[in-house]
C-alpha cells in the first residue's frame, strides 16, 4: 500500500545485558532505547539526531533487523521487524558509518559481488549495478585494489555502494558523514539529496545539525533513549523562538569566562571555539540584549572585536532539547 507508512515504530525498548570486573563479576543492565515511537512516510527524509550514548545506532539497529528490541514493536515497509525479517533484508539497504562491514583484504568488486549475492540480486544485473554504483561513487578508477589500501572517505563510499547494491526502497544511514573531510562530506550529502529525489526514503543519523537542517524533511531528537522532539527542522527551531544568541568575536577569551557565561542563570547553553587566533563564542540566552553588557563586563579582560545578535540556528534548538 503507497500510503503506509516506511516506518512505524511503537514504543521500541532494548535493553543491553553486560557484566562488568573479572574477580566479582556484576552484571549490568543498561538501557540503551527507553521508548521510542515515531513513523516515517514513504519518500521521506528523516533525521535522528543526539548526543553520544542516546541510542541512535541501537534504534538503526532494531529497525534494520539486526536486533530483537525487549518490547514494543515495529513495522518497515508493512513487515514486522521481528516476523518478517526476510522481506525486510531484501528491500532495505544499511550504511554504516567507519570500518564495520566491509572486507579490507579485497577489493571494492569483490566485496560488492558478495554482498550483491547475499541480497539475492541476479548475477546479470549484478555487474551492471556494480559498474554504476561505483561510478556513482567516484571509486571505479581504483575498484581492483584493496580494500585496506583505501582511504576513510574512500571506504565511507564504498559503504554507500554497498547500501545500494540491492537497489533498496529504505535506506538506513547511520552518521555517513562521520571521519569525512569537508568535501567528502559535502559529496556525501550530495549523493543523499539525490537518493531522495529519486524517491527513496532515507532514516538518517547524524550528529551535524547543519547537515540535519539542510538534508532532512523532519528531525527526531533523541535523549537518553527517548524522543525529546520530533519536528520539521523550522519546527524545531520554534523551541528557541524566545531565546536569543549573542556571537563574541574576540581573542584572549579564558575556559573560566566560559564556564562564568554557563553561572547566568538566563544563559541555556555556551559553545566556545577557543583554539584560533579569532575566539568565537555562541551564547544562548532568554535574556534579550541586555546581556550585552554582561558580556562586556565578564570579557573585560579579553579583546573583543564584534558582538552580534544571531537568529537561532536547529544547533541552538538541539542544544536547548538535550540539555539536562
Ligand atoms: N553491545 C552493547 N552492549 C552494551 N551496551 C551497549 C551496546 N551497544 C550500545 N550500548 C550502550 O547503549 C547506549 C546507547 O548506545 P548507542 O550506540 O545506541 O548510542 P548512539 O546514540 O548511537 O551513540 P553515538 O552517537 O556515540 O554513536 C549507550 O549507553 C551504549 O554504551
Ligand atoms: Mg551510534
Amino acid at each position: 500500500m503507497a500510503s503506509q507508512p516506511a516506518i512505524e515504530a511503537h514504543h521500541l525498548q532494548k535493553v543491553y545485558n553486560t557484566s562488568r570486573g573479572i574477580v566479582r563479576r556484576t552484571r549490568q543492565e543498561i538501557v540503551a532505547v527507553k521508548d521510542v515511537s515515531f513513523s516515517v512516510q514513504r519518500g521521506e527524509l528523516f533525521g535522528l539526531v543526539g548526543p553520544n550514548g542516546a541510542g541512535k545506532t541501537t534504534t538503526v539497529k532494531m529497525l534494520s533487523t539486526m536486533l530483537i528490541p525487549n518490547s514494543g514493536n515495529a513495522s518497515v515497509l508493512g513487515f514486522d521487524i521481528e516476523k518478517d525479517t526476510k522481506k525486510i533484508r531484501e528491500r532495505i539497504g544499511i550504511v554504516l558509518g567507519g570500518e564495520r562491514g566491509l572486507y579490507t583484504r579485497v577489493s571494492a568488486i569483490d566485496n560488492l559481488r558478495y554482498f550483491g549475492d547475499l541480497y539475492g540480486v541476479p548475477p546479470a544485473t549484478r555487474n551492471k549495478r556494480i559498474k554504476e554504483l561505483l561510478d556513482l561513487v567516484g571509486l571505479s578508477d581504483r575498484a581492483k585494489d584493496r580494500v585496506e589500501s583505501y582511504s576513510r572517505g574512500m571506504k565511507q563510499r564504498l559503504h554507500l555502494a554497498k547500501g545500494l547494491i540491492n537497489d533498496p526502497e529504505l535506506i538506513f544511514m547511520d552518521e555517513p558523514t562521520i571521519g569525512l573531510d569537508p568535501e567528502m562530506a559535502r559529496d556525501t550529502r550530495n549523493m543523499i539529496k539525490d537518493l531522495s529525489k529519486a524517491g527513496k526514503t532515507i532514516f538518517l543519523t547524524t550528529h551535524y545539525m547543519f547537515e540535519a537542517d539542510e538534508l532532512c524533511d523532519r528531525v527526531a531528537v533523541i535523549r537518553s533513549g527517548e524522543i525529546a522532539a520530533l519536528d520539521t527542522p523550522s519546527g524545531l527551531k520554534k523551541y528557541v523562538m524566545d531565546t536569543s544568541v549573542v556571537e563574541v568575536e574576540g581573542f584572549g577569551i579564558t575556559e573560566r569566562e566560559v564556564s562564568d557565561f554557563k553561572k547566568i542563570p538566563e544563559v541555556i547553553s555556551v559553545s566556545a571555539d577557543l583554539e584560533e587566533r579569532k575566539q568565537i563564542l555562541r551564547i544562548q540566552t532568554s535574556k534579550g540584549s541586555e546581556i550585552i553588557s554582561e558580556v562586556q563586563s565578564i570579557l573585560r579582560n579579553a579583546r573583543i572585536y564584534d558582538i552580534k545578535i544571531k537568529e537561532p540556528t536547529l544547533e541552538d534548538a538541539y542544544l536547548r532539547l538535550v540539555a539536562s
